[in-house]
């Protein structure tokens, strides 16, 4: 089975990271012009938020 995580970066994207490779990053500021992928708006508008990780079973 290949491991799932969910990174939410400091002050930025979700990322889907699948098997240890990023696969996506995904808006959670709002700003993106690309929903539901980050476009990198987040560190225009300053947006905050801590880092977290989720592992996905
Ligand atoms: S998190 Fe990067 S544009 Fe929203």
């Amino acid at each position: 089975m290949v491991d799932v995580i969910i990174e939410s970066t400091e002050n930025g994207p979700n990322l889907v990271v699948v098997g240890g490779e990023v696969k996506y990053a995904l808006c959670r500021c709002g700003h993106s012009n690309n929903k539901p992928f980050c476009d990198g708006t987040h560190r225009k508008v300053n947006f905050k938020a801590d880092k977290k990780e989720v592992k996905v079973i």
